[in-house]
């Protein structure tokens, strides 16, 4: 059977051009003009485009005495009818460790996605069980090790626990993620507010300030430097995170910072809003921010210092958030955004000017196909790629709202946004998981999961540079030691 994507431009994070696409199977086989295929995708008018990537979401996940809503199954097809095609999951460990915690994960997955994922590991805290984990969580196919600055008492670890981390996945050929908010600071922020009588969600984003993430930041490139391994900070929200995260770069260190839909759309006036839930629904962390972090954002996907944007889907429904009436620190963190991403960044990004079209692909697929070392199997449209298609209509627009969303909770952060740009075909793998307006419907157990191979690439290039510079003892001879002492 093969597909072919007739009269649409490509656009790839490198170019844009006319061309049709021949899918044969799960994989592109051919560009060109006239190409002929036993079905045809109507592409005439729209942008053939890698499908998206979010590489942060929580789907199902246990966290703050409660479990995300969304499931695999509701949230890969959220993600489906918006143009994602790959999502990646963080695993969080439980007291039997990484092992049984991945069985976990994979199974869920593998009996609910429609589309393909890939998994990151959590390390929340730090012993020879964790260190020989890590090797075996690498052979099963995941290269990413993700670190809590914040949530202390929770998945938070300590400066010591993240340098050995760190060290082992520079042995190990991986990359390390970071949470970065200082979390004895967040921790003690709580205290004194709620001490004040603050208790609503608008002190969430009180006691978790930008500096509370400038020095978290920091500190994670410091640690990263120092053992020798490149590092990813995840939703970076602030001017203070995206100028270590700059001034790093600068330096020629490897880091890589990943913005949030959120927070690139959404500031801080959300949470002053004077009905409970509507605030309590925005809260997570980092909170949102004040619109001039904003600004600090998209100059960085412009100019290159930022490099991803990601959702860190990780969606409760009302009552859930509820839990944290009288007590803001209890209300579960986290948002929603799967669904929407692609919608608003064109709308927000692409219409304004403010990113071209080759850097929305780049910033959605294609830098973090190349940063997970995926690339390009997925993030890319060539032959011999994974046919990983979303046939993007620029002219279909909708305005954002709960009552036609997918996403299984009952409300929508971006509720009432006008958004252009629509996804009028998603293809996983060659196949047609979304038609815009046909009532598509999720089909679980379709997607697979995406196993990345370790980078020895960049780590050989670290320890290398590290080993010839590293400190050498002084060799001297009798001759030139004090005599007599
Ligand atoms: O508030 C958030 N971001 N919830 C999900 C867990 C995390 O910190 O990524
Ligand atoms: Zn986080
Ligand atoms: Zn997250
Ligand atoms: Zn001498």
């Amino acid at each position: 059977m093969s597909t072919v994507i007739k009269g649409g431009t490509i656009v790839a994070a490198d170019r844009t051009y006319e061309a049709d696409l021949l899918i044969e199977g799960e994989k592109i086989a051919a560009i060109g003009p006239n190409l002929k295929g036993d079905t045809v995708v109507d592409a005439g008018g729209a942008y053939i485009m890698p499908g998206g990537i979010d590489p942060h979401t929580h789907l199902e996940m246990p966290f703050m005495g409660t479990t995300a809503a969304e499931t695999w199954e509701s949230g890969t097809f959220a993600a489906a009818s918006g143009g994602t095609t790959l999502v990646v999951d963080f695993v969080i460990p439980g007291p039997d460790g990484m092992l049984a915690a991945l069985d976990d994960w994979e199974a869920k997955a593998k009996r609910q996605a429609s589309t393909d994922y890939s998994l990151h590991m959590c390390v929340n805290g730090w012993s020879k069980q964790h260190f020989d984990e890590m090797e075996k969580v690498v052979g099963r196919g995941i290269n990413t090790f993700k670190h809590f600055m914040a949530y202390k008492g929770a998945l938070m670890v300590n400066d010591d626990e993240m340098f050995a981390s760190f060290q082992r996945c520079a042995a190990l050929g991986a990359l390390p993620l970071v949470h970065a908010e200082n979390g004895d600071i967040v921790a003690a922020l709580q205290q004194k507010y709620m001490n004040e009588g603050l208790t609503g969600p608008e002190a969430h984003a009180y006691s978790r300030p930008p500096e509370v993430e400038g020095e978290a930041t920091n500190r994670a490139i410091m640690i990263a430097d120092a053992a020798g391994v490149p590092v990813y900070i995840v939703h970076t929200s602030s001017e203070q995170a995206h100028e270590a995260i700059r001034r790093a770069r600068q330096k020629g260190m490897r880091v890589y910072g990943e913005p949030l839909i959120q927070h690139l759309t959404l500031d801080e006036g959300e949470y002053m809003n004077k009905d409970w839930d509507y605030a309590a629904r925005r809260v997570m962390s980092p909170p949102f921010r004040d619109k001039s972090h904003q600004d600090s954002l998209w100059a960085g996907l412009a100019a290159g210092s930022l490099q991803v944007v990601a959702t860190d889907h990780c969606a409760f429904t009302t009552a859930q958030k509820r839990t944290g009436i009288g007590n803001f620190t209890k209300i579960p963190n986290g948002t929603g955004g799967l669904e929407d991403r692609l919608a608003m960044l064109w709308t927000k990004g692409v219409e304004t000017g403010r990113i071209t079209p080759n850097e929305f692909v780049a910033v959605t697929s294609t830098n973090i196909a190349q940063i997970l070392n995926i690339y390009p199997q997925k993030g890319a449209i060539l032959p011999g790629s994974d046919a990983d298609i979303v046939v993007w209509d620029p002219k279909l627009s909708k305005t954002i709202s709960a009552a036609n969303q997918k996403s299984i909770i009952d409300y929508n952060v971006f509720e009432g946004f006008k958004v252009n740009g629509q996804a009028r075909y998603t293809l996983s793998r060659g196949e047609v998981v979304w038609h815009y307006g046909q009532n598509s419907q999720p089909q679980p157990g379709r997607g697979k999961l995406v196993k990345r191979n370790p980078f020895p690439a960049v780590n050989k290039a670290l320890s290398t540079w590290k080993e010839l510079t590293a400190p050498r003892a002084v060799t001297r001879s009798a001759e030139h030691m004090p005599i007599g002492v």
